[in-house]
């Protein structure tokens, strides 16, 4: 048996004896009693239970005593404002000591939630340590997500505090964020008593006496505050992500467990040592930011880099390459999207060649399917493996990759590789029977999950359970359907649910539907993802008009776009949409989304047994076609 095969093997034939033994890699304050609890099998398991511990003194304060104090814990390059500035160790640990003290000092303790709502800027990160050091719970909020968004979420978390700043910048403007955050109190009032704000020089935030403080102040007068100790299975933070509906879902994530699988994927996944530089080119409102731009590469003493940027017009299609050169990037983790855009730009890969890209390893890929185009063009421009792996918000860290420090396998473009030691990936059929090889079907997690992933979704069990396990007993179901081959390697192919995938970002068309169903002229809707040689998907909207309304329709498609950029934010990116006389349905009434999606596509597809009318799919052809779709 080779290398990983054998670590994969002893992952799941002794889950325990495993972890344990990736655990010895964390500093705990107490141990633990049970490594897995299992008492509230069958649908809740705890990692390390009832140990001590604090993920910000890993991260962080460890590593000083340890003699690297001196090191680049975080370089802050921001092509968008022409700054960087590095953090050493030691800073880190001073400012996020001092961060702690100020949020103290406004009556925040161990278990309050914090909302954090900033842009990429040194301070998101420093934010969401000092919460951690108090064992508070953060929630980052992403910047392009709108007001409403925002209050959705201060709802569900009740946070006594937001940390932000007075803007973000986009290329060609700047997004005050203070009319943002004052809308969101205003609908969802009496929560929040306190907000600190970093003042940014391209905009001013005018603080409310008693209410608003300013950071730069705050730090200053602060005593720096100690590590406070918690349980492992204490809440580190909760990241609301897309769910069927309007209401997103809190996914929670353990102290623990958590420290535990990513410090082991640093090495294992991402083939990383301490002291080595790694770069994820994400935003710290999603997933991949928390997980690999904050505590993956602090907790094992690497180098991060946090970028404020884009992949092309920052100033061009060589950023990256300038990022990677500068700062002696190993290794690059960021979405497919990014490459066809750099692709886009600059087909040749001109920029590269202009850059000294000798330190630079390997290239990982997630967020979204990787088109084997991207990937092969990546790779052929590169000169260095690029590892598509697959994940998503609720694990914290990768299902299926390419460890690239175990043993690389062969690269199947279009394939995110094997099942990551810890996570039995299955591939069922609608009875809950594994499926033949090849064969297509609900990819699920055999229980218990690995550390690392969601414990539960934020005082929402039973939604936890309805969402997640209850389809398929005993199995954590992923949301994504596909295969798996002979040879274990998985295909993810498409998503379950009414989840779709725009530029890397995950967007509920359900959370967009309810939106245009509250326009007043709208009668009915549906939302899909249409394919986008860019973005990967982009949401398209149908509607279907009150009778009476005889409002031109451009006015009304221009209303509802400007209502999902206020409701939802610039990042839904929503922006076309058609009226259309009926939706096609089946005789039961359920809308035949997958037929308009391949319509819109034109890609191949049959008439639906069960449609009620197959003469509206005419109109949607005709629809879709003078707004650019439907081609085929
Ligand atoms: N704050 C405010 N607005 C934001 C924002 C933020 N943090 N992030 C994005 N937006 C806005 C954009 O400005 C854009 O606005 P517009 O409609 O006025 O043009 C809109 O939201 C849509 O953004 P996006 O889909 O990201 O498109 P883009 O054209 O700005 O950039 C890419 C396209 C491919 C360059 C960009 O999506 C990218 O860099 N993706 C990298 C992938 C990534 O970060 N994935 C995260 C998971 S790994
Ligand atoms: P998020 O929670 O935002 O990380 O989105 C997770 C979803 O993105 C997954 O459930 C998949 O649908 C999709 N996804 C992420 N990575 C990949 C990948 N490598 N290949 C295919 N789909 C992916």
């Amino acid at each position: 048996m080779n290398q990983l095969d054998r670590i994969y093997q002893h992952s799941l034939s002794d889950r325990e004896g495993f972890w344990a033994e990736a655990a010895d890699e964390i500093d705990w304050q107490a141990p633990w009693n049970k490594v897995l609890d299992t008492s509230g099998a069958p649908h809740f398991y705890r990692w390390f239970e009832g140990a001590r511990c604090n993920t910000c003194y890993n991260a962080v304060d460890r590593h000083v005593e340890q003699g690297r104090g001196d090191q680049a814990a975080l370089i802050y390059d921001s092509p968008i404002t022409n700054q960087q500035k590095t953090l050493s160790y030691s800073e880190l640990k001073d400012k996020v000591a001092h961060c702690a003290g100020m949020m103290r000092a406004l009556g925040i303790e161990k278990g309050d939630r914090v909302l954090i709502y900033m842009p990429m800027i040194p301070q998101a990160a420093v934010a969401m340590l000092a919460c951690a050091r108090l064992g508070a719970i953060h929630s980052v909020v992403f910047g392009g997500f709108a007001a409403h968004e925002l209050a959705t979420r201060i709802k569900d978390a009740t946070p006594r505090l937001i940390l932000t700043a007075s803007c973000g910048i986009e290329p060609g403007r700047v997004i005050p964020y203070q009319p943002l955050i004052e809308d969101a109190l205003k609908e969802a009032p009496g929560i929040v008593e306190n907000i600190v704000v970093t003042q940014r020089e391209q905009a001013a935030w005018d603080l409310t006496a008693g209410r608003d403080h300013d950071w730069k102040a705050g730090m200053e007068q602060a005593e720096p505050a100690e590590c406070v100790s918690v349980t492992a299975t204490d809440p580190l933070y909760i990241l609301y992500t897309s769910g069927t509906t309007g209401q997103p879902k809190g996914v929670m994530r353990d102290n623990g467990g958590h420290m535990v699988a990513l410090k082991w994927s640093m090495k294992h996944v991402y083939d990383m040592e301490p002291g080595e530089v790694y770069w994820a080119a994400s935003d710290v409102g999603w997933v991949v930011g928390h997980s690999y731009i904050v505590y993956a590469p602090l907790l094992h003493g690497c180098t991060t880099v946090l970028f404020e940027g884009k992949p092309v017009g920052t100033p061009d299609a060589g950023t990256f390459w300038r990022v990677i050169a500068e700062h002696k990037v190993k290794a690059l983790f960021t979405a497919p999207t990014a490459f066809r855009a750099i692709k886009k730009e600059d087909p040749d890969g001109k920029l590269i060649g202009q850059y000294d890209l000798s330190h630079f390893k390997t290239l990982f890929l997630a967020g979204e399917r990787c088109d084997p185009d991207t990937l092969n063009w990546a790779q052929e421009k590169l000169g260095v493996p690029v590892i598509d792996h697959w994940w998503q918000t609720e694990t914290g860290w990768a299902m299926a990759a390419n460890c690239m420090g175990i043993e690389p396998l062969p690269i199947i473009p279009g394939s995110p590789t094997r099942a990551v030691p810890g996570y039995e990936i299955q591939v069922l059929d609608h009875d809950g029977h594994e499926v033949k090889r090849g064969e297509m079907g609900a990819i699920c997690v055999k229980l218990p999950l690995p550390p690392g992933c969601l414990p539960t979704l934020w005082k929402a069990d039973q939604r936890f359970i309805d969402a997640y396990l209850s389809e398929y007993p005993g199995y954590y179901q992923t949301g994504d359907a596909g295969y798996m081959d002979e040879n274990g390697y998985v295909f993810v192919m498409a998503r379950t649910d009414d989840i779709i995938n725009v530029a890397g970002h995950r967007l509920s068309t359900g959370a967009m539907e309810e939106v245009l169903a509250s326009h007043p002229d709208v009668a009915e809707c549906a939302v899909i993802g249409a394919a986008d040689s860019l973005k990967g998907q982009l949401p398209l909207g149908f509607l279907v008009l009150k009778s009476g309304v005889a409002r031109d329709d451009a006015d009304i498609i221009s209303e509802v776009v400007a209502l999902v950029r206020k409701q939802i934010g610039p990042v839904a990116a929503f922006k076309k949409a058609t009226v259309v006389q009926r939706l096609p349905k089946t005789r039961s009434g359920k809308i035949l989304r997958g037929t308009m999606r391949a319509i819109a596509d034109g890609t191949d597809w049959k008439m639906p047994a069960t449609i009620d009318d197959p003469a509206i799919l005419d109109e949607i052809k005709e629809r879709l076609q003078s707004i650019g779709y439907a081609q085929n």
